[in-house]
């Protein structure tokens, strides 16, 4: 099979078949085609899309490039939840734990921050001796032991999408829908899972702001799920301004612990135990959302999430410490000031993108794979669109190695926080949940 013919074919508006686009992630996970005939064919699949068929069979040949968890014989539902990503989107750091407390198995993989988004990865390993690179057999032994575990993609799944996947952030090529939910849905399928809940954002600090496209993106998702035997639930969730309270990595694991104890921001844990939800009902755990509420709630008023999470962090090689004094375990910036409002009126937005590449710009986020990530830096976001201020309200706290860093953090921070007059309608936090029944617009403010 020459590459050049399905380039141009792809290029002149015509589609490649279901053995083409299989030989094709196969070859090119074995490193039998060039990167720049690659990223050729990713421009003209950018501009030209995927019928059904064709996304499907791309997945497919992503999925079989790599090998894949078995829980065949575990006794336990497996689930897990993914995001598309956002700023001071923590929610799997609580919620992996809390679901495998109520006794589903969560083998969860996730990401490192890339562009404004934050990563999980790099969350955990703000936990000192945290390792989120196991191989699958650690992985599969460590759901089997303790019902949870949180990595990292390895070489060992869905090979072909991590190639395509740097290669598309190196082309411009990231933001078509084909080839986003092939790749989410490669690794996750490679779970061996019996359910999946997505978490796809929408708004402005989102991977895809607009909510026609997203809702695309998410149907996509849920037919390939099913497609694949895999019954998958979506939940649109709002990425207008950042979630909860802390932006950036050692903060947001402290976040998450106050998660765990039953705290912390409302808005953080009502899209925690929403997911949650959907997470043991796919399980089979709960007849309903509100058998399901009430379990999540259990688990964490008894404190078996929180335990659990204590668990994983020393089955993974963290220092399990971190779960009852985070304040001294976790590495804590050396300089911190507060930006205060400097006229009063009604916060009409919080820019995400802009605290995102802030944090970049304090070291807590990378622009290239390559760069190292300074766990402690970041925001605590303490206003969001519609809080009312006066002049000297505080907006938000920031977090930095130096001096140089608190100027670089209160400038974003000006420039993220929009004061106005006249009242703001904040976007619903979850607006819309997909099943292969379709597409249902919820109430939930
Ligand atoms: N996350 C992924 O894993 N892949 C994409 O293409 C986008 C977000």
């Amino acid at each position: 099979m020459h590459l050049i013919d399905l380039i141009t074919r792809k290029r002149d508006g015509g589609r490649l078949t279901t053995a083409e686009w299989r030989a094709f992630a196969a070859e090119y996970a074995a490193d039998r085609y060039p990167d720049y005939q690659v990223a050729a064919l990713l421009m003209a699949i950018y501009f030209r899309g995927l019928d059904d068929e064709e996304g499907f069979a791309l997945l497919q040949g992503m999925l079989e490039s790599g090998g894949r968890l078995d829980f065949t014989g575990l006794g336990k539902p497996v689930v897990d939840k993914h995001s598309t990503g956002g700023v001071g989107d923590k929610v799997s750091i609580p919620l992996a734990p809390l679901v495998a407390a109520c006794g589903v198995a969560v083998p969860m993989m996730s990401g490192r921050g890339l562009g404004h988004t934050g990563g999980t990865l790099d969350k955990l390993e703000s936990i000192p001796g945290f390792n989120t690179q196991l191989s699958l057999a650690e992985a599969k032994a460590q759901v089997e032991r303790i019902g949870c575990v949180l990595i990292g993609q390895t070489g060992e799944i869905a090979p072909a999408d991590k190639k395509l996947y740097a290669l598309r952030d190196a082309t411009g090529t990231v933001e078509a829908i084909p080839l986003i939910a092939a790749s989410i849905m490669s690794k996750k399928l490679a779970e061996g899972l019996n359910g999946l809940v997505l978490d796809v954002k929408t708004g402005a600090g989102a991977f895809m702001p607009e909510l026609d496209r997203a809702l695309t993106l998410a149907k996509t998702m849920v037919a390939i799920g099913e497609q694949c035997g895999c019954p998958t639930v979506v939940l649109m969730t709002n990425m207008d301004h950042p979630l909860g309270v802390a932006c950036g990595n050692a903060l947001e694991i402290e976040e998450s612990l106050d998660i765990l104890r039953g705290g912390g921001p409302a808005d953080t844990r009502e899209v925690t135990i929403a997911l949650g939800e959907q997470m043991l009902v796919l399980a089979g755990m709960a007849a309903d959302q509100g058998a399901a509420r009430s379990q999540l709630e259990d688990a964490l008023a008894s404190g078996k999430a929180l335990e659990k999470f204590r668990e994983i962090v020393a089955a993974q090689g963290g220092d399990p410490r971190v779960v009852d004094d985070p304040e001294r375990i976790l590495p804590r910036a050396k300089e911190q000031t507060l930006v205060v409002a400097s006229h009063a009126g009604v916060v009409h937005r919080v820019e995400p993108r802009v605290i995102g590449r802030g944090i970049i710009a304090l070291g807590g986020g990378r622009l290239t794979m390559e760069d190292a990530v300074d766990p402690s830096v970041g925001f605590r976001i303490l206003v969001r669109p519609g809080t009312h201020v006066k002049a000297g309200t505080p907006l938000a706290g920031v977090l930095a190695r130096d001096s140089a860093g608190l100027e670089i953090g209160s400038a974003c921070v000006r420039e993220a926080v929009i004061i106005g007059e006249g009242d703001v309608t904040p976007q619903p936090l979850i607006s819309h949940r997909v099943t292969a029944a379709g597409v249902h617009a919820l109430d939930a403010a």
